[in-house]
């Protein structure tokens, strides 16, 4: 569909950040009967996790929120910078490594740091929680749902 807004959140892994970040913008989404305007995905850097849904802690913390992840782990492909109108990175490794994929400039203008959105003045990264604890993983959900808020804002849509 022409008239949709594309989003595609990008983390390495694909089974924690960018995951929830798809699900906590799409609850928002659908909250705000929006769902008809977008197409909203996620991928990863990496193809670690290929396939899998994702991490138990990530869909555990998402669950309490009312969010069920049912997302498969992909990798990002080439076909995804012409598809997708925002390319949404979690930290700065995604950042350069998907900058580092792309040739022309106006598609370079189309990757954001998605915690660029945030509405308190914190760091502009999601932190990867991979290694961390289940605290971490409700800081990543707490975030992402705050970003969800700023980015629809910042479409104003
Ligand atoms: P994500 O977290 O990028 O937020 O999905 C990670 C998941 C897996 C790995 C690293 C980060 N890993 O090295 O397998």
């Amino acid at each position: 569909m022409k008239d949709k807004i594309k989003v595609l959140f990008i983390c390495l892994g694909n089974i924690c950040r960018s995951p929830a970040a798809k699900g906590a913008f799409q609850n928002l989404v659908k909250q705000k009967n929006l769902e008809s305007k977008f197409v909203i995905d996620s991928c990863g850097t990496s193809g670690y996790h290929d396939g899998e849904l994702p991490d138990p802690r990530t869909r555990k913390v998402a669950l309490k929120r009312g969010i069920q992840l049912t997302h498969r782990s992909r990798k990002l492909k080439p076909s995804d910078f012409d598809e997708f109108d925002y390319l949404l990175v979690m930290d700065d490794n995604n950042f350069r490594e998907v900058i580092s994929l792309i040739k022309e400039e106006t598609i370079k203008n189309k990757v954001f740091k998605f915690a660029s959105f945030r509405t308190d003045d914190g760091p502009d990264i999601v932190p990867d929680p991979y290694y961390g604890t289940e605290k971490d993983f409700e800081s990543v959900q707490n975030l992402v749902e705050d970003c969800s808020d700023g980015f629809l804002k910042y479409l104003g849509v």
